[in-house]
């Protein structure tokens, strides 16, 4: 019996010379840190079902978006509570709000920290769906103008990347237009273009206060059982002028992340999303994984499947990890 020739073990002997074979890396530059702004002072309110997680008055969020900076984590992406919630979602475009003074204050503040905004409606409109109401349906074109308008209030308060999470159709070509028109053509679209109706949201709408208060969102966001759906998706919002493209969630979704890579030249984001960080949260606090490992692991499986840019609650941590060296 002769000897295996071929030994891929040679290779995984010790650290240096897996270091010098690794095809895939995690590093700081690839994260992105998720804000909760409100109203107030010095508020803070932490979620139970997401540890480290809390909605913050603007000047918290700037302290919060400092520390990540000081981390070399290159961008925050800013979610609203807003004071006033309506039919039509009006506070999403207020120029007074918690997104808009957050966003005005961190580029102050931390101008070398890239400032993504959410452009959406569900937690500006009172029956938190993420589009205007016609009957029990959500009104595709009606909906454009108002996040349109969302959005150049967000470029007016100094966003780098606005990024449209509502599933309306032509919503990117709406909001490249109104910015272009308003001398707002170098602020980025980082389209949410594949995104699932998903149960992985849950724990995001309770911090975000942004639940739908009846039906839920599958009519306009994709089906989970779809994959070549997704490239349809990423295709229009390429043509309308996208410049990044996201798949969410992350976790379930690594085939498409992957599929979606294939597909394009623009930089891929994954949005590791809130039921997914729950999930790790819980299991380690019952002492039942290893959170750093299961993190790290996580990460890197996102990189492996094609992703750029990871969207994700543990940014801060990632990135001291990071720093240590594992
Ligand atoms: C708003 C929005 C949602 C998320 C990001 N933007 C929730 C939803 O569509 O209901 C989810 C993020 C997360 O779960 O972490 N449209
Ligand atoms: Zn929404």
């Amino acid at each position: 019996m002769g000897f295996p020739v071929n030994r891929p073990r040679r290779l995984r002997r010790n650290e240096t010379m897996r270091r010098l074979v690794r095809e895939n890396h995690l590093r700081v530059e690839d994260l992105v840190y998720p804000l909760f702004v409100t109203q107030g002072q010095g508020f803070r309110k932490e979620i139970e079902s997401m540890p480290g997680v809390a909605q913050l008055s603007v000047d918290l969020a700037v302290e919060e978006a400092q520390k990540a900076a000081e981390l070399g984590i290159p961008a925050v992406i800013l979610f609203g509570i807003p004071a006033y919630k309506d039919e039509t979602g009006s506070s999403a475009w207020a120029e007074d709000e918690a997104v808009q003074r957050a966003v005005r204050e961190i580029k102050k503040t931390v101008p070398q920290l890239l400032v993504i905004t959410d452009v959406c409606l569900c937690e500006y409109t009172s029956h938190g769906h993420c589009g205007l109401l016609q009957g029990q349906e959500v009104a595709n074109d009606p909906t454009l103008e108002l996040l349109a308008r969302t959005a150049l209030s967000h470029a007016r308060a100094g966003a780098d990347i606005v990024a449209p999470s509502d599933m309306m159709d032509g919503r990117v070509a709406a909001i490249r237009t109104m910015l272009d028109h308003h001398g707002y053509q170098d602020v980025a679209i980082m389209s949410y273009a594949v995104k699932y109706a998903s149960a992985y949201y849950g724990p995001f709408r309770e911090v975000a206060e942004s639940a739908p208060q009846f039906g839920d969102r599958k009519a306009y966001q994709m089906d989970p059982a779809n994959s070549r759906e997704a490239l349809k998706e990423v295709a229009l919002d390429l043509e309308e002028g996208a410049d990044i493209v996201m798949v969410k969630p992350a976790l379930a979704y690594m085939d498409i992340i992957r599929q979606v890579k294939d597909a394009v030249v623009v930089p891929v984001a994954a949005y590791n999303v809130s039921g997914e960080y729950t999930m790790i949260k819980a299991a380690a606090r019952l002492g039942w994984i290893d959170e750093k490992r299961i993190v790290l692991e996580t990460m890197l499986g996102f990189k492996r499947a094609g992703a750029d840019i990871i969207l994700t609650y543990h940014a801060l941590d990632v990135a001291k990890w990071l720093k240590e060296g594992y």
